[in-house]
């Protein structure tokens, strides 16, 4: 009778456990945080709402978000960089935050033709800002009506998009026809191109990886990305940009004092090396890459290689979810930054 009793309650601990674990996963989500996925295409009735709501989905270096748009009549709008956004240890010439805002406009341009637009995009109406970018705007964007506009077919994944941070499978090779797709998307301003053979592909893992170490090991370009850590639900929900290490483990790391901006700020802590570890096998999991060159090397261009880089990452996922509505199994393909 003792043991059946003890059995019993055994149990029951282990129901309230999991019980427990499987509550707090549920309440990790940071639905504040995922609000902007939902309020895109609310706005029906004003059209820059409706493009500007798709637009901050973009991809953007370290998850700054660094637009400001101001609405200056019923069909224009004027954006700039938020300066005070910019990754100025990692990114000392604001390259990699125009590449972002170039994402911006190229969503907004999409989301434009869903709604019977086209988006005339006017890039540094008040000419090129160097070395670094300034309180120039970066755009002038122009909705027109258009009755010919058909919706572009990429619309139909903005929200479906991500950057991914996974290791990829080695033994996936890329289809022919996905690299031709990619490379289709080629323009005189920004031409895509796919490298998979293995030799290459095994030149570039290794200078990725050289690179991340480089990077991780210099202190002021290492803090600038701890600093801009939110490690779970609460800091994501006050601060939903940034570098999130969100969801159940790593928030339950954070509790039981294993996962910190101190021990992750210290090169060699056990949260270093979790992290390096997990670098390691997400550079190393890579298969083929995909390049954006722009010949022009100014302003202009790298804005031109923001918006070819968000049309390929697009195609890449809509590639990605043809495939898995024929196959559920595999890991995704779409693209990596
Ligand atoms: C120009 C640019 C540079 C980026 N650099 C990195 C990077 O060095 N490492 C990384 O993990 N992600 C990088 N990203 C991806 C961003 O972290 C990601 O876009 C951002 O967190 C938003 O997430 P999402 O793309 O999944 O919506 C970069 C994105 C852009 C546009």
């Amino acid at each position: 009778m003792k043991r059946r009793l003890f059995l019993l309650s055994a149990a029951s601990a282990g129901l309230v456990a999991v019980t427990g674990v499987t509550a707090f996963a549920l309440t990790r989500t940071p639905l504040r945080a995922l609000q902007p996925w939902r309020d895109a295409g609310v706005s029906r009735s004003d059209p820059r709402r409706f493009v500007i709501e798709h637009a901050v989905l973009a991809p953007n270096p370290h998850n700054r978000q660094p637009w400001i748009v101001e609405f200056t009549a019923p069909e224009t709008m004027t954006l700039w960089c938020d300066l005070s956004r910019r990754l100025p240890e990692t990114d000392p010439f604001d390259r990699q935050i125009l590449i972002g805002l170039g994402c911006f406009t190229e969503l907004a341009a999409i989301a434009a033709t869903a709604v019977g637009y086209r988006l005339e995009v006017t890039p540094f109406p008040e000419g090129e800002p160097q070395p670094r970018l300034d309180r120039r705007p970066v755009a002038h964007l122009r909705l027109i009506g258009d009755g010919a506009v058909k919706a572009d077919p990429l619309f139909a994944h903005i929200k479906a998009r991500r950057s991914s941070k996974q290791p990829y499978d080695l033994a996936r090779t890329l289809p022919e026809a996905a690299a031709g797709d990619l490379a289709a998307l080629s323009s005189p301003l920004a031409a895509v191109t796919t490298l998979a053979d293995p030799a290459l592909v095994g030149r570039i893992r290794n200078l990725t990886w050289e690179a991340w170490g480089i990077e991780a090991r210099t202190r002021r370009t290492h803090m600038e990305s701890v600093d801009l850590m939110r490690i779970g639900r609460r800091e994501i929900e006050a601060n939903p940009d940034g570098i999130s290490l969100g969801g159940p483990m790593l928030e339950g790391l954070s509790i039981i004092g294993q996962l910190s901006r101190r021990q992750l700020a210290e090169v060699g802590s056990p949260a270093f090396e979790k992290g390096e570890a997990m670098y390691r096998a997400m550079l190393a999991g890579t298969p083929a890459y995909l390049t954006v060159a722009a010949p022009d090397a100014g302003r202009i261009g790298t804005f031109a290689a923001g918006q070819t880089y968000l049309r390929a990452n697009l195609a890449a996922t809509s590639l990605e979810r043809d495939r898995l509505s024929l196959n559920r199994r595999g890991i995704p393909l779409e693209l990596r930054f």
